[in-house]
């Protein structure tokens, strides 16, 4: 099926205008910035450097240690911290600094895409390069991103806590779910930036199209969970679990209350995620047969295959993060992937919802923006 862009005139054909092609390289860019930060994020986690800076100092913050005595400060204040205590007494300055610059790089990344985001977000709202749509999606990112920075801190204010060598679990998978959705979100609004117009696609393909993006997440939450909790050390079989391809009742639910193994129990934990695999790559592999089946040679039947592909070769990598026990190259690519599959499919649920009969009502030329209200009011 082919594919074209809408105008504002009505017509079809015409490519979208300079302005909103600006605004989609930049919402790409920011995305491509997430990615970043998820895989530095990911790093910071697996060297086990999250716990190195104790403070929370949003502006200065951005200033590393600069002088021998600057250092030491900080090293005392992580001495103080129970992580030191229990599992890194004896730590060198040189080794504390690794841990330090991985943490602190990821801090940095942070106000780098607070930057990004605001500072082009007031150009294109001058310029009235926004539709009223699109700036209101950006208001409830930028909140979103402002929420994801608070979550990080009481995050490693968990680890913090008397006893505790690393973040509490359920807190991690926030913070990667949280930023999974900024992703998810930028690279939707992106998206929507072009609109095409043709014959719309069958309800049922939009329908598992969002139904798979929503999947991810729920896997990205899960993946988290087992992250966090460290349930990738046991289990490291598969298809079975140390035999079994279910585990027994009271081994899935040996704490109590019941609903703490989701998040408590390591056997849960893996299982929820192993589960969940399944059940997205089969609604991948049946999304995409029904894709090839419905329009065969189109656009979606190839991203749909695309994502089936992408989600069969994340399911491998999670099988070999499994199978050796978590190497830090094999985590790191699993989470790093897992960034891919959500931004094809959130690219591919977008395009299929957005084939409409008639072009978009909200166009580029409906800016919402200073010049616009400026205008107005002359
Ligand atoms: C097919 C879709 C899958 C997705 C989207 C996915 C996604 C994720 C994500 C986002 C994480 C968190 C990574 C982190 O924070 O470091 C994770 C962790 C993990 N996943 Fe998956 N996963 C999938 C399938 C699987 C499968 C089939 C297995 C094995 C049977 C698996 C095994 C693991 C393990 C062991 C971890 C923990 C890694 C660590 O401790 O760093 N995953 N997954």
């Amino acid at each position: 099926m082919t594919e074209r862009y809408a105008t504002t005139a009505g017509e079809t054909a015409s490519p979208p205008a300079a302005g909103q092609r600006a605004v989609r390289v930049w919402l790409y860019l920011l995305a491509a910035l997430v990615v970043g930060m998820v895989a530095v994020g990911g790093a910071t986690r697996l060297t086990g450097s999250g716990l190195s800076i104790t403070e929370w100092r949003p502006v200065t913050g951005a200033v590393p240690p600069l002088s021998a005595e600057a250092w030491a400060a900080e090293f005392d204040k992580y001495k103080d911290t129970p992580q030191y205590r229990i599992l890194n007494q004896g730590m060198g300055l040189s080794d504390f600094k690794v841990l330090y610059g991985w943490e602190w790089g990821h801090r940095l990344l942070g106000r780098v895409v607070g930057l990004v985001f605001f500072l082009p977000l007031l150009w294109f709202w001058w310029r009235g390069a926004l539709t009223r749509r699109l700036g209101l999606g950006l208001l409830g990112l930028g909140l979103l991103g402002g929420l994801q920075g608070a979550i990080g801190w009481i995050m490693v204010a968990s680890g913090l806590q008397p006893g505790m060598t690393a973040v509490a679990p359920l807190k991690l998978a926030l913070h990667l779910t949280t930023a999974s959705l900024i992703l998810a979100g930028l690279v939707w609004l992106a998206a929507g930036l072009r609109p095409r117009v043709g014959t719309p696609e069958p309800a049922r393909l939009r329908v598992t199209g969002v139904a798979i993006t929503g999947l991810v997440l729920a896997q990205i939450f899960l993946g988290g969970l087992v992250a966090g909790s460290k349930a990738g050390l046991v289990y490291n079989t598969w298809p079975s679990m140390n035999g079994m391809l279910v585990p027994p009742a009271h081994e899935l639910f040996a704490v109590s209350p019941w609903i703490e193994n989701f998040v408590d129990n390591l056997t849960l934990v893996q299982f929820n995620h192993r589960l969940t695999a399944y059940l997205l790559l089969a609604l991948a592999l049946l999304h995409a047969l029904d894709a090839r089946r419905t329009r065969p040679g189109s656009g979606l039947a190839r991203r749909a295959t695309g994502i089936a592909g992408l989600v069969v070769a994340q399911a491998g990598l999670g099988i070999v993060t499994l199978l050796l026990a978590v190497p830090l190259w094999a985590a790191l690519s699993h989470q790093v992937f897992a960034m891919a599959v959500l931004t094809m499919a959130t690219v591919h649920a977008r395009a299929t919802r957005s084939v409409t009969a008639t072009p978009s009502r909200e166009s580029p030329t409906t800016p919402f923006g200073f010049e616009t209200l400026a205008g107005r009011a002359a």
